[in-house]
């Protein structure tokens, strides 16, 4: 037998040598154990009679970058397993190169699994946390806060929290690490209790500002809002106090202050919509997150006149995480410029943020979303709706046209013409450009492509209008 030491929880460099060497070695994972330990020089030790892993060859097994990907998310599991298992994949790639994309395989599904608990996990962080402000020993202000992730997120989180607030000093205090930064450079130390970590507010006026803003009463119901934020996370949450006075304040923000919040946010609408796009990223408000590789989000600026919304995303699209980038995408992309549309005046969105799709073979065939899905999904897109206020919003199908409006709409019926949506906003009705490509003549299609492109030239002179 191996037995493999690491000398961290998340160490995937470690690892990955370690699992290079093994592979040089010829061992099978069913004679390697995995453990974790604090000292970094044990870590390839060996058991008292098996001689340490030899070097890696010069030609060393080359792996893909969607298993580099993959083991570099599952890794952080808190599952004791995820070691042997990634080196079991890893074994296997011999064989079979390509094993990594067969979503079928139960060993890379379960990783996957894993990997999606983690990039969750790692949002939840992102979106949750919160610090309050202490005086440190030499009465400058330091930040702290504390968080309890679920997977071993900590390190591979930090550098995101550097980039945001790099001009504060902070400290985030979970129970197994805690990380520091002083402005210009980042360190560790041993984990900590809640009770380390202070009470109170500060700082979290941006937030507050951030959840007034995009908070309607009238449109977002408190218990939907409540029910996005776990339960474990409230009580680090300001603004779940806000929410009582957010209801008083439903009359006076219906009657016209939204506007003025929202223009004290000003700048602040891009960072707010970054918070919003964040937080859908670990959405699992309906089951479809459990398929799909990932929530792909609206896209474009938070100042475009013009707001598309399709009906999901699409094979591509879910592997690419990015809206509209697949055939149909680029039949959208021909309209736009047809009609006059310039990239800069759109921002692009789906009724419902996950791939729905059924397996076929190694195929994923399309799925159309039902109304619980819609309903679900429309949290999202009720919140990228108050964010951006669009001049016009474009339904690109009826699927887009069910979530906007809330029922069912007839296209054929309600192209062509101006409509209004529940909150009053200006609304086109079109096909979906998907639709186009399903049509079986070269006329057929040159035809209806002239009525799509009609269609958003409408649209887009009403923004003007
Ligand atoms: N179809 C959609 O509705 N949206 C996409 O993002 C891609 C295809």
């Amino acid at each position: 037998m191996r037995a493999v030491t690491l000398p961290a929880p998340d160490d995937m460099d470690a690892w990955r040598e370690a699992a290079r060497a093994l592979v040089a070695d010829d061992v099978p994972p069913e004679r390697v154990v995995w453990q974790v330990g604090a000292v970094a020089e044990d870590l390839f030790a060996a058991t008292a009679n098996t001689p340490a892993p030899t070097p890696p060859p010069a030609s060393p097994l080359r792996v893909s970058r969607a298993f580099i990907a993959l083991a570099g998310d599952a890794i952080l599991h808190r599952d004791p397993e995820r070691f042997a298992l990634l080196y079991t994949l890893l074994w296997r790639l011999r064989d079979t190169p390509r094993l990594v994309e067969d979503h079928a395989d139960p060993l890379v599904r379960r990783l996957e699994g894993f990997a999606k608990a983690v990039r969750r996990d790692i949002h939840k962080m992102r979106a949750f946390l919160r610090f309050r402000s202490v005086a440190d020993d030499d009465g400058t202000e330091r930040y702290v806060a504390w968080f309890e992730p679920e997977h071993h997120i900590v390190r591979a989180n930090a550098a995101f929290f550097v980039n945001r607030f790099a001009s504060m000093r902070w400290s985030i205090l979970t129970p197994e690490v805690s990380v520091h930064w002083d402005g210009a450079m980042l360190s560790e130390g041993p984990g900590a209790t809640r009770s380390d970590a202070p009470d109170g507010d500060p700082i979290e006026e941006v937030w507050k500002t951030y959840y007034s803003s995009i908070f309607n009463p009238a449109r977002v119901k408190v218990k939907a809002m409540l029910k996005e934020m776990p339960r474990k996370y409230w009580k680090n949450m300001p603004e779940t106090a806000l929410v009582p006075q957010l209801l008083a304040g439903a009359q006076a923000r219906e009657s016209g202050m939204i506007e003025r919040a929202r223009g004290d946010i000003g700048g602040n609408a891009q960072a707010a919509w970054e918070a919003l796009r964040e937080e859908a990223l670990a959405c699992t408000r309906c089951h479809l997150h459990r398929h799909a590789t990932q929530t792909v989000f609206g896209e474009g600026p938070v100042s475009a006149s013009m707001m598309f919304v399709g009906e999901q995303p699409g094979d591509q699209e879910d592997l690419a995480g990015h809206p509209f980038v697949g055939p149909a995408g680029q039949v959208f992309d021909r309209a736009l410029a047809a009609a006059g549309i310039t990239r800069a005046e759109t921002y692009v969105t789906n009724a419902v943020k996950h791939f729905k799709f059924e397996p076929r073979g190694k195929r994923r065939i399309h799925a159309k979303p039902d109304a619980g899905e819609i309903e679900a999904c429309r949290w999202w897109i009720e919140q990228e709706q108050m964010l951006l206020r669009p001049k016009v919003t474009v339904a690109l199908g009826a699927t887009a046209a069910r979530s906007l409006f809330g029922k069912a709409m007839t296209i054929g019926r309600e192209r062509g013409r101006e409509q209004r949506l529940p909150d009053g906003g200006a609304a086109w009705i079109t096909v979906h450009p998907s639709y186009l490509l399903r049509l079986p003549d070269e006329d057929a299609r040159t035809t209806e492509f002239a009525r799509f492109v009609e269609d958003l030239k409408l649209a887009h002179a009403a923004v003007a209008g």
